[in-house]
């Protein structure tokens, strides 16, 4: 069974999301571990609630980047974990960490990548853009994580319609209810080992 750790900065409804779908079955995965660079982040109390182990690493209690992604990968080996699920997780991996797990880390977008991502599309900033630009369609998007913010190619992408009276607040409801399932789904690809990468296409088997 693979063995996923979750990093997150915020609420954790995707952790939350994710730790259901294992509960009932849905998702063939064991959640080892919960990483946050937020002491406060709700993600750390849902993951006390559940049991998984919930650690709060933050480069600002440590001397160093490299001190930082050091205990990162520590606590990665300790907990035997095989991927990383960022949900919500506002901090850069570094390529330290991508390369020891290349192609074994996803992250979740709340938009139709590439439109609506990179460096400070976070939440509901995202949903405004979209709202700004009148785009007719929303989505999300779970993606490989590389070097870059939100550039990894994607592994699964869902639409959402989006209503003529819309808020970045109703948008993001609408968004995020598409984000509590498909990211145990994309993951649950990876469990049945269906997914192949090459470069930047990726095929379901
Ligand atoms: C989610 O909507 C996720 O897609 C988004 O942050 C939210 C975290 O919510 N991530 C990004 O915007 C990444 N650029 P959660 O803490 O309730 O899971």
């Amino acid at each position: 069974m693979i063995r996923v750790a979750v990093f997150a900065s915020g609420g954790g409804s995707n952790l939350n999301a994710l730790l259901e779908a294992v509960q009932s079955g849905r998702l063939d995965a064991s959640i080892v571990l919960v990483i946050s660079n937020k002491a406060e982040a709700g993600a750390l109390q849902i993951a006390r609630e559940y049991g998984v182990p919930a650690v709060h690493i933050s480069q600002k209690s440590l001397p160093s980047d490299d001190e930082f992604n050091k205990a990162i990968l520590t606590a990665l080996k300790e907990h035997g974990v095989d991927m990383i699920a960022l949900a919500g997780y506002l901090k850069k991996i570094d390529s330290c960490i991508i390369r020891e797990y290349k192609n074994r880390i996803l992250n979740i977008h709340p938009a139709l990548l590439p439109s609506f991502g990179g460096k400070g599309m976070y939440g509901l900033k995202v949903h405004q853009a979209v709202l700004d630009y009148g785009c007719k369609v929303a989505g999300v998007t779970v993606h490989l994580v590389d070097e870059e913010y939100d550039t990894g190619p994607p592994i699964l992408q869902r639409c959402v319609p989006v209503e003529p009276d819309d808020t970045p607040e109703t948008l993001a409801a609408r968004v995020l209810e598409q984000e509590h399932k498909i990211y145990a789904e994309a993951l649950q690809l990876f469990a049945e080992n269906r997914v192949k990468i090459q470069g930047r296409k990726v095929s379901i088997k």
